[in-house]
């Protein structure tokens, strides 16, 4: 029940996490317990995104409006279809970021904040202790699929300003000072 895309990279992603239809199954069946919990967590979210004074400024005076945003998107990780439309919707998140230039330090800074929250919330909301574990494994797989969309777009438009390709790209990010290996 792997999931297919026509992107190969998303193949590879999905085959090696693990993600499939699977997920997308599981996922859906703990919606209900979830969804109450979603604005408490997005409020939690915007806290702490405001106690960091280089982050403040990126939210002052729209926090209403981004909880809003972010309450749909915590909500579609539990919708169960993580098809094109899926892709697309975190491609589209991506591009808005490096739009309105926020650092890939706090996109991931935060997808790990939720890696943190949701096991709890899954934990202690989902009844059936073998399905709140194989949520929590999903929720994981997903939010990593999530921020490696996100981070595709800040690569892209590095590899725009750079004028490189991406196996250039590689290149550069895996030849380090005294780290390479002998080939
Ligand atoms: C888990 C990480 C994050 C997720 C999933 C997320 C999600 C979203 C979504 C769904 C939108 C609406 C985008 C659109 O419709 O095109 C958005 C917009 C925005 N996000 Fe985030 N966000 C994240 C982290 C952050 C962080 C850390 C900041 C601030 C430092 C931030 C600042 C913004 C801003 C300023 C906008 C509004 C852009 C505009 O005015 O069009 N986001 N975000």
């Amino acid at each position: 029940m792997e999931l297919h895309y026509s992107d190969r990279n998303l193949e590879l992603f999905c085959h090696v996490a693990g993600l499939s239809r699977e997920d997308q199954i599981v996922l859906t069946a703990v919606r209900d317990n979830v969804h109450p919990l979603i604005p408490w967590l997005t409020d939690r979210f915007y806290e702490v995104l405001a106690e960091e004074p280089e982050i403040k400024p990126y939210i002052e005076g729209r926090v209403e409006q981004l909880k809003k945003t972010h309450v749909v998107w915590l909500e579609s990780l539990f919708a169960g279809d993580y098809g094109v439309d899926f892709i697309k919707r975190q491609e589209k998140i991506g591009e808005t970021h490096v739009r309105v230039r926020v650092p890939p330090l706090f996109v991931a800074a935060s997808m790990a904040f939720l890696r943190g929250a949701l096991p709890p919330v899954l934990v202690v909301n989902v009844p059936d202790a073998k399905q709140a574990m194989l949520a929590t494994a999903s929720v994981l797989r997903l939010l990593d699929l999530c921020q490696y969309l996100i981070d595709r777009k800040y690569a892209e438009v590095l590899m725009d300003n750079l004028g490189i390709s991406p196996v250039l790209l590689t290149r550069l990010q895996t030849v380090g000072k005294g780290l390479a290996l002998a080939s």
